[in-house]
């Protein structure tokens, strides 16, 4: 079969699209023709063997997927052929990645797609709906009525956040780089589009949760977090999430926090277990069923040309070039 892989961890000029081994189910595993895989900030850092991970030989990239169960292992329950299937986690832990004609998956990382969902849309909306989800519930323990704030509302993780926040009935903030972008998140039922550019931005968060006593959880993701200016937009008891920047050493004000009674959540999904990934990905499904889920997706490569890709989530993500928006999503 075909299949985007590595040899060795490098630029987005390593990955090559060549023929491998069509994987043959384990036990516990489903194999599904792939119809769509998408790219993740944490495909690029793996590649770049910026976070570690054990790597096969070749080593098949990518963590999402949709698309058609063609067997099952002997001992999977949930799953038969004919089945539609969504998932994510894979090229984790040593895991194979989904970059690939077919996949061979443990069922505890897949879900049932439902009928409002294509595949390129289960696809873009996987590991960065999970994410949102257990950002907001599982840590955020976000209710009806309270005001969410989130950087980047057409990114990956931002859009998904606006979209299952509105689903949950919260008010949302959010921000983004251009008009195009902001008309986007509104069509998402975003309450407030800021542009995070704009001087007064600090000013315009204030004015809107003046009556709410501030924000009540503020979902950064950023890998440069801003925890002086964050803390003091939040309001008695908000919960603060930050998902992202390795490397990031901000000053903390801990003074101005505990006063609040403020509390802050970290979390990388893929520590998620798979019993809290499926809570999530069945709350996804209901809300695509509720017409609240829609994925948006930016650009659209053959799985032949996963490299530039890469090079393009690589381009937004890490270089802010902002030629993107939505999720990038590939074909086999
Ligand atoms: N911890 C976890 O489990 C987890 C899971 C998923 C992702 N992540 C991390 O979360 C981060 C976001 O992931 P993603 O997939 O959402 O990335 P993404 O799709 O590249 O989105 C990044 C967003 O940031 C916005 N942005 C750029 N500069 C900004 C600024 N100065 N102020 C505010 N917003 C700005 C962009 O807006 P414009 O396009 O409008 O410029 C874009 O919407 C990445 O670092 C990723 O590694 C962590």
């Amino acid at each position: 079969m075909k299949a985007a892989f590595i040899r060795e961890p490098g630029a987005a000029s390593v990955i090559q699209y060549g023929d491998v081994p069509k994987p043959e189910p384990q036990p516990t595993e489903v194999l599904v023709k792939v119809g769509a895989v998408a790219v993740n900030p944490i495909d690029t850092y793996i590649r770049a063997g910026i976070v570690k991970m054990p790597l096969g030989n070749p080593h098949i990239i990518g963590c999402d997927l949709a698309g058609t169960v063609e067997a099952v292992g002997s001992q999977v329950r949930r799953f038969k052929p004919g089945d539609r299937v969504w998932g994510s986690n894979q090229n984790l832990f040593g895991r194979r990645g989904s970059f690939a004609e077919y996949a061979a998956v443990g069922e505890e990382w897949l879900y049932p797609t439902p009928c409002c969902m294509t595949d390129e849309v289960a696809a873009a909306g996987a590991l960065v709906g999970i994410t949102a989800h257990l950002g907001l519930f599982l840590n955020a323990g976000l209710k009806s009525g309270e005001t969410v704030f989130v950087n980047g509302g057409t990114g990956g993780v931002g859009a998904a956040v606006i979209q299952l926040a509105k689903a949950a009935g919260a008010k949302v903030i959010t921000t983004v780089g251009n008009d195009t972008k902001k008309a986007l998140c509104e069509s998402w039922g975003a309450d407030c589009v800021l542009n995070y550019r704009d001087e007064k931005l600090d000013d315009r968060i204030r004015e809107f949760t003046a009556a709410n006593g501030g924000l009540q959880v503020w979902f950064e993701t950023q890998r440069e977090p801003t925890p002086d200016r964050t803390v003091g937009l939040m309001s008695n008891r908000g919960r603060i999430i930050v998902m992202a920047g390795r490397a990031a050493r901000p000053e903390f004000p801990i003074g101005p926090f505990y006063v609040k009674d403020l509390r802050m959540f970290g979390f990388a999904m893929f520590n998620a277990t798979p019993a809290e990934q499926r809570e999530c990905a069945e709350a996804i499904n209901a809300a695509c069923e509720a017409g609240h889920w829609q994925p948006q997706i930016g650009k659209v490569f053959p799985l032949s040309e996963a490299a530039a890709a890469h090079q393009m989530q690589e381009d937004n993500t890490l270089a802010g070039k902002g030629t993107l928006t939505g999720k990038i999503v590939l074909k086999p």
